[in-house]
């Protein structure tokens, strides 16, 4: 997606500067109704001198980096430590989610959940997000977890990454 060259970071993204740039990793996800799987990962948050990040994320097989899943948002800083958060997914379903950063950790939780008529059913989703240092530098770690296809509030996904390129 575009990116702002020499544009200032908006004062109100501040407390998500950190997000900034393109992080790679991998990742694990589970869910009750599924097969256990793994997948890598790449991320970018972007600004264009406005106070919200865009969010660009795809996933792939390990071993045969065939694409899975992928998704597309925007993260808005919407005064003190509060921030909201839109997603658009291949699969028929956007989300609308509200939170908090505090810290380095994102804690966002689905207002909406809408669905297209083919897609599956999802009716909740909560993701956490942090973004700390480790001995080998920055690390960004999220969790997922979904209301869907029936099942409460459950695990789905996990992953680590670090700076990209
Ligand atoms: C890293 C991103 C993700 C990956 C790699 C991933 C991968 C998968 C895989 C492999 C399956 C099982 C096969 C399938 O039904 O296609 C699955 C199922 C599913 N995923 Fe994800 N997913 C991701 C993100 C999400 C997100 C963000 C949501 C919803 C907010 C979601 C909702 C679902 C649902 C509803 C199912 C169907 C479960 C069922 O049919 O029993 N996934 N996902």
């Amino acid at each position: 997606m575009w990116q702002a060259a020499r544009m200032d970071l908006h004062p109100a993204l501040a407390p998500l500067a950190g997000l900034l740039g393109t992080w790679r990793g991998t990742g694990h996800g589970v869910y009750p109704t599924i097969d256990p799987f793994d997948y890598g990962e790449e991320v970018t948050f972007a600004h264009v001198g406005k106070p919200f990040l865009s969010y660009v994320q795809r996933t792939w097989e390990p071993d045969s980096g065939a694409p899975m899943h992928s998704e597309l948002g925007f993260l808005r800083a919407t005064g003190a430590d509060r921030v909201e958060l839109v997603i658009a997914q291949p699969f028929g379903a956007t989300e609308a989610l509200v939170g908090t950063v505090e810290d380095g950790r994102l804690r966002l939780r689905s207002q909406a959940v809408v669905t297209t008529p083919t897609a599956k059913r999802i009716d909740a989703v909560e993701r956490d997000v942090t973004v700390t240092r480790d001995a080998q530098g920055p690390v960004l770690r999220y969790d997922l977890r979904m209301a869907a296809v029936g099942e409460p509030m459950t695990h789905h996904l996990a992953a680590e990454l670090r700076p990209g390129d």
